[in-house]
């Protein structure tokens, strides 16, 4: 398989921006209206999710050894869609037939070829993960809302009760979709770690004319369902043969995955210390802050510094909180969560402070794009 191939001919027809997942869904639903059903019912303002990453992850064939965990996750989470092993080659269609379409003399029968053999491979690693799954889990979970609670005028922790049990790690997120938004999944992080009664905590911004956030800040109330698909996410998760301390860097509800890893540690014993930086731009939009501070006063081995950013009368830490929190490195691991340019900055920030890259884990929680793998 000449795996460069497939990386330029992707690149070339990614260009064409919008006009591919059109040209890709128009051909799906036309050949196949079978999977119809599965997608929004508005298809208008898609956010090609499928798509880039279908393209991105097949062309990057040559590398599927490291990815090989990422595409069973995402075997395993396409249960939630009905998504099964009969549907695969319908997709896989219509990704053939868009690839020819863009590329048009450049579609030989050799890149076809390596085409169609690594969209099977990359196909036979989520089935085979989807139905070993299959035996132990149903393809999604269901929660009922039992809290709901708005902590600012734009932010909501919603606490749910799942069905079953539900085997998560702290640092893990999952896609979640109810009746108000129907076939609109996102995804969420889990503020908890797992609790023998099945809640999960989740924190949820509204993002400006956000479709899914809005209903449930807004909309979603005590008794309703969610529906909850796989977990999914490795690179917020604690590993356990690494018992460092740890540097926690939160911006807004990129707080939640790292609370989950403060009771982690809670629950399995305090080897670590955490120090568990939080920043916002003002003191109002430190939501979580009085939940954080009581934990902090429970466990001697938890020190929690709220950071203001853009309010020049908070009486506490003032600034950039990856600069605040630099002044407590003593060599931990560090995690950040946050939206995508906080995260960027205190990346980069960290390694200009020279925090080796291998300790550094990070993840953008409030960025529902580009996520994937
Ligand atoms: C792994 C992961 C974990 C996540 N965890 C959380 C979490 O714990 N809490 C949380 O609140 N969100 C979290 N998100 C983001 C969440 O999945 C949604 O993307 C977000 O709630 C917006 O969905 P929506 O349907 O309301 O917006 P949409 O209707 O999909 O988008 C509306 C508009 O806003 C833009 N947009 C979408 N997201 C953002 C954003 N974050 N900032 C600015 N513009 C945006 C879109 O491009 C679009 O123009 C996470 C995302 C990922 C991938
Ligand atoms: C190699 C094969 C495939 C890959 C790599 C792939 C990848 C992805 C990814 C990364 C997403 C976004 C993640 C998410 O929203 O959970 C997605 C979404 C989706 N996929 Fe797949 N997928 C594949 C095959 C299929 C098949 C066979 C179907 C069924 C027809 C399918 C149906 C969907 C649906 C319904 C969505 C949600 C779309 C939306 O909300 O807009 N996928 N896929």
């Amino acid at each position: 398989m000449d795996a460069q191939a497939l990386k330029d001919s992707w690149h070339l027809v990614a260009r064409s921006g919008d006009q591919v997942p059109l040209f890709f869904y128009s051909t799906l639903f036309l050949m196949h209206p079978e999977t119809r059903d599965m997608f929004p019912v508005s298809m208008a303002a898609q956010r090609d999710r499928l798509v880039s990453a279908l393209g991105r992850i097949v062309s990057n064939v040559d590398r599927v050894d490291e990815a090989v965990p990422l595409i069973q996750q995402l075997g395993r989470d396409h249960r939630k869609f009905a998504v099964v092993a009969g549907h695969y080659p319908a997709v896989g269609h219509a990704l053939l037939a868009t690839l020819q379409h863009f590329l048009g003399d450049r579609w030989t029968p050799a890149l076809a070829n390596d085409w169609k053999q690594a969209y099977e491979l990359i196909a036979k690693v989520m089935i085979d993960a989807a139905d070993a799954a299959s035996a132990t889990s149903p393809p999604w979970w269901e929660g009922e809302i039992i809290g709901h609670e708005r902590l600012t005028l734009d932010i909501a922790v919603i606490r749910a009760r799942l069905n079953y049990p539900y085997p998560f790690r702290p640092g893990q997120s999952a896609s979640f979709s109810f009746a108000l938004r129907p076939r609109l999944w996102r995804f969420y992080s889990f503020a908890n770690a797992p609790r023998r009664d099945n809640t999960i905590d989740l924190h949820v911004r509204v993002v400006d004319g956000g479709t899914v956030s809005t209903a449930l800040v807004h909309g979603v109330q005590r008794g309703d369902i969610l529906r909850v698909g796989a977990p999914v996410g490795d690179r917020l998760t604690l590993n356990p043969n690494l018992p460092r301390d740890l540097l926690l860097i939160a911006g807004g509800t990129g707080l939640a995955p790292l609370k989950a890893l403060v009771e982690q540690v809670a629950y399995e014993g305090p080897t670590r210390r955490v120090h568990f930086f939080v920043g916002a731009r003002t003191s109002r939009e430190l939501y979580d802050i009085e939940a954080l501070t009581k934990l902090e006063t429970e466990y001697p081995w938890l020190s929690v510094v709220p950071v203001v950013s853009h309010d020049v009368l908070y009486r506490g830490e003032r600034g950039q909180v990856a600069d605040v929190a630099l002044r407590a490195w003593r060599g931990q691991e560090v995690f950040v969560c946050g939206s995508g340019e906080m995260v960027g900055a205190t990346v980069t920030r960290l390694v200009e402070a020279g925090v080796p890259n291998e300790q550094i884990h990070f993840d953008e929680s409030t960025t529902g794009e580009g996520k994937e793998p």
